[in-house]
């Protein structure tokens, strides 16, 4: 049997041999019994009516009946590969999470991309942000960076999170439009709550729609806290850097692939692993000092709408990402996989940025209802490689048959096993640090800027990449019903570049706004070192 790095049998790779469901060379009933026929129902005389008697017929329409699970709320439609993560060793300074941190260590791993917006039947190329999360299957247990192919996020703190997909989610009495932005609620949302202008910017360019998943980057978005063997800390951000190179659609070519192959993105993954070409990617670290107010060059950490530019802090490569093996099931790996931020192992903490916060009670408490109950970790998808005894107990769908009768700790009744380990024998052990300040409803002065980097980003672009983006406000805008939600908008680009407004402007057919640049915000002096394009600031 196949291992995983700990020597335990490796439950991912005998995952098209469960024999639960699909042994010997009979068809049969679920408790095993052999059947003659699937095709006629038990009735009473050849013209009927049925009987209930027959236990085939109501497993068979019974099992079916419930066939579905409920999709994810967000990124629902995704596909998803196996692979391993080697590093390179450049990490070991910085982290003692061995399987970032040791040169040539190799990790399995499962990664799924996604769309945010469409349903689970949608098409791939929408313009839309996509999901890139990695379940990294460590030695020390599991270990999730849940990313996006943005280095932003639309809100600050996640409790705004069900008001921001509720916009941009299809209209509630209409069901339109299924996945994409160009709606009311959308621009609504996004032009009345102005810290999400950059990531509109980022929405609206080439990496809204692109080429494929081999050639898309990633990003962790959070700031994280990395733990080095000698105590030290630093704060951290995620990035990972495809080797094909980052490539996007034209908007012309989306769209016709969008009818002409809805599967665009998820058939051009499989189908390169099929032909021996795997996706690979870079992991890459942003490294800042870990000071207390949790700013760099004047760039607040702790905003998602923020990044720290690559030519203020270079990105370090730790490592490659090589996704080379298709699932073989859909259901048992891509949709039942559970990714959770709060899957950390030693050596990787997480910071105080409100959005991450919210999301370390998010994931786990919508897989309690998606995957039915507590025991999705028992999945085999899901389950780490590293050995687990958990003490935790019963509950729908329990696979496991515990043993022993004294599932607490300590006790005296079954030996006093398990053991809790010290931080030296692998404990996660969160690292001290200073919480304090009266509980309030509000935030630091430095999230107000809300337009300094957008305006960053528009013209760092290249002259063609500018044009798509004026192309894309257009056309997105152009599908709202209300004009003030329009007009709304318009004002908001004026604070990032008075000609993408005029531009955009004049493709609405609407007067341009006059631009008037955000009083009592001072946004980081360092960025306005950074020249002008061309080529996306990341
Ligand atoms: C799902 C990324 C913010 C709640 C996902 C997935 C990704 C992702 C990649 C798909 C996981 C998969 O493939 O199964 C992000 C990023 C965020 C963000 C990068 C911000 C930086 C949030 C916030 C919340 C949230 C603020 C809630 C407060 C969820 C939920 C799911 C999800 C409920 C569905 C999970 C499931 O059903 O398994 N997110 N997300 N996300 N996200 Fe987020």
């Amino acid at each position: 049997k196949p291992t995983s790095p700990t020597g335990k049998a490796d439950p991912l790779a005998t995952l098209g041999q469960d024999n639960r469901a699909q042994a010997g060379d009979h068809l049969t009933t679920a408790q095993g019994v052999r059947l003659p026929d699937t095709d006629h129902s038990l009735k009473a005389g050849r013209r009927g009516p049925t009987l209930m008697e027959d236990f085939h017929l109501r497993e068979k329409i019974t099992h079916f009946d419930h066939e579905r699970i409920p999709e994810r709320v967000v990124h629902a439609r995704g596909a998803a590969a196996h692979g391993a993560f080697v590093a390179n060793g450049a990490a070991a300074a910085v982290t003692k999470a061995g399987f970032l941190a040791e040169k040539g260590r190799r990790t399995p791993v499962f990664t799924r991309f996604s769309t945010v917006l469409g349903s689970r039947g949608s098409a791939d190329t929408v313009r839309d942000v996509r999901g890139f999360a990695v379940k990294f299957y460590t030695a020390e247990g599991n270990f999730d960076l849940v990313g996006n192919n943005m280095p932003v996020f639309f809100i600050q703190d996640g409790i705004k999170f069900p008001d921001v997909i509720h916009a941009g989610k299809p209209h509630p009495d209409r069901e339109i439009p299924q996945a994409q932005t160009a709606h009311d609620t959308f621009w609504d949302f996004v032009s009345l709550h102005t810290e999400a202008t950059h990531h509109v910017l980022w929405a609206m360019s080439d990496r809204g729609i692109p080429r494929s998943y081999r050639t898309m980057e990633g990003f962790g978005v959070h700031t994280f806290r990395l733990v080095a063997a000698d105590g030290g800390t630093s704060l951290v951000k995620f990035h990972w850097k495809p080797v094909a190179g980052v490539h996007s659609l034209v908007w012309e070519e989306a769209q016709l692939a969008a009818g002409a192959d809805p599967d665009f993105h998820r058939r051009d993954m499989a189908d390169a692993i099929e032909a021996g070409a795997p996706l690979e990617y870079d992991l890459g670290i942003q490294v800042m000092p870990d000071t207390p107010d949790h700013t760099f060059e004047g760039i607040d950490l702790l905003d998602a709408t923020k990044i720290v530019p690559e030519e203020l802090c270079p990105v370090q490569v730790i490592g490659r990402l090589t996704l080379d093996r298709n699932p073989t099931n859909y259901f048992a790996e891509t949709e039942q996989v559970a990714f959770h931020t709060g899957n950390l192992v030693p050596g990787i903490e997480v910071t105080d940025d409100p959005l991450m916060q919210a999301r370390l009670f998010s994931y786990l408490d919508t897989q309690l209802t998606r995957l039915g109950g507590p025991n999705f970790t028992q999945l085999p998808i899901n389950c780490p490689h590293a050995a687990v005894n958990d003490n935790l107990r019963d509950g729908m769908h329990q696979m496991a048959i515990h043993q022993g009768q004294a599932p607490y700790l300590p006790n005296s009744v079954d030996g006093g096993a398990p053991k809790v380990a010290t931080e030296a024998e692998g404990a996660y052990v969160h690292r001290p640090r200073p919480v304090e300040g009266e509980a309030v409803r509000a935030n630091p002065a430095s999230f107000d800027d809300h337009f300094s980097q957008a305006t960053l980003f528009y013209r760092s672009l290249s002259e063609v990449e500018r044009v798509h983006v004026v192309e894309a406000f257009t056309f997105e805008l152009g599908k709202c019903y209300e004009q003030a939600i329009k007009e709304r908008q318009l004002r908001v680009l004026a604070e990032v570049d008075a000609d993408l407004c005029a531009a955009v402007a004049a493709g609405l057919g609407l007067p341009a706004p006059a631009g008037t640049p955000a009083e009592d915000v001072v946004p980081s002096p360092a960025l306005s070192q950074i020249p002008p394009g061309p080529g996306p600031v990341t």
